[in-house]
């Protein structure tokens, strides 16, 4: 089964100590920093790109950026962010000409490769090609562009079909996630008619990637949200 992963989204941080902020995360027990790049075009607001990763990149030894692209024209940036240091290159669906040729750029790059799909796009976006190539399928639980939203619970349905279809890759979730909300997720694939005994210690549950930011970074013990955020995948 796919390992859990807990991503503190770095968008709820003190973007002045940014370096600070993510390694304290790495001490509390998160294996990866979710880094949300916007670009004022696909989404309304701008965040940060790869200057800014690259500096977190050396100041934080070890750190994995699981790094979310919000932007046009996906295909653009590939470069910049594994030059930065990125270790996952997410792209929306909807933003992308041709998701298996930028899905071999980032391979090429030496990146992990995600997809991710907006609340108002089906899962069958992702067709059984591209999700066979990539590495991590992003379910949005909210509209991309702001941290704080409320949980999309209606989204959840869509992590059951892509678990159905793709048993072992990393399926990620990310918006209005807390120790509430993450259980409907990572447990979404028993929403489906059960698999056969014999396949049943194979099969991974729902999404074993969760990111959250307001959940984590507003918390006063933030390592013990980490915990329960991961109990919930594991159990
Ligand atoms: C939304 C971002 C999310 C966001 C999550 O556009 O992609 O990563 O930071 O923040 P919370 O956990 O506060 O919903
Ligand atoms: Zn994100």
């Amino acid at each position: 089964m796919p390992e859990a992963i807990i991503s503190p989204s770095v968008l709820a941080s003190d973007f002045g100590q940014l370096t600070a902020e993510c390694t304290r995360m790495l001490k509390g027990g998160a294996q990866w920093l979710h880094m949300d790049v916007m670009d004022g075009h696909f989404v309304p607001n701008i965040t940060m790109g790869a200057p800014v990763l690259k500096c977190v990149h050396k100041g934080v030894p070890g750190i994995f950026m699981d790094v979310h692209m919000m932007v046009s024209n996906p295909e653009r940036w590939v470069d910049d962010i594994a030059d930065a240091g990125g270790a996952l290159y997410c792209f929306h669906i909807e933003a992308a000409s041709d998701p298996i040729s930028l899905i071999h750029a980032i391979h090429k790059r030496n990146m992990k490769a995600g997809v991710a799909i907006s609340p108002d796009t089906p899962s069958s976006a992702i067709t059984d090609d591209i999700g066979a190539l990539a590495d991590m399928l992003l379910v949005m639980t909210v509209y991309p562009g702001r941290g704080g939203q409320k949980f999309l619970e209606r989204c959840v349905p869509k992590v059951a079909e892509l678990r159905a279809r793709f048993p072992e890759k990393d399926i990620e979730v990310d918006g209005g996630l807390n120790p509430k909300t993450v259980h409907v997720c990572a447990e979404a694939a028993a929403q489906r008619a059960p698999p056969p005994a014999s396949l049943l210690l194979a099969m991974p549950q729902g999404s074993n990637v969760i990111v959250a930011g307001t959940a984590i970074y507003g918390a006063d013990d933030p390592p013990a949200v980490i915990q329960t955020l991961k109990d919930a995948v594991n159990t």
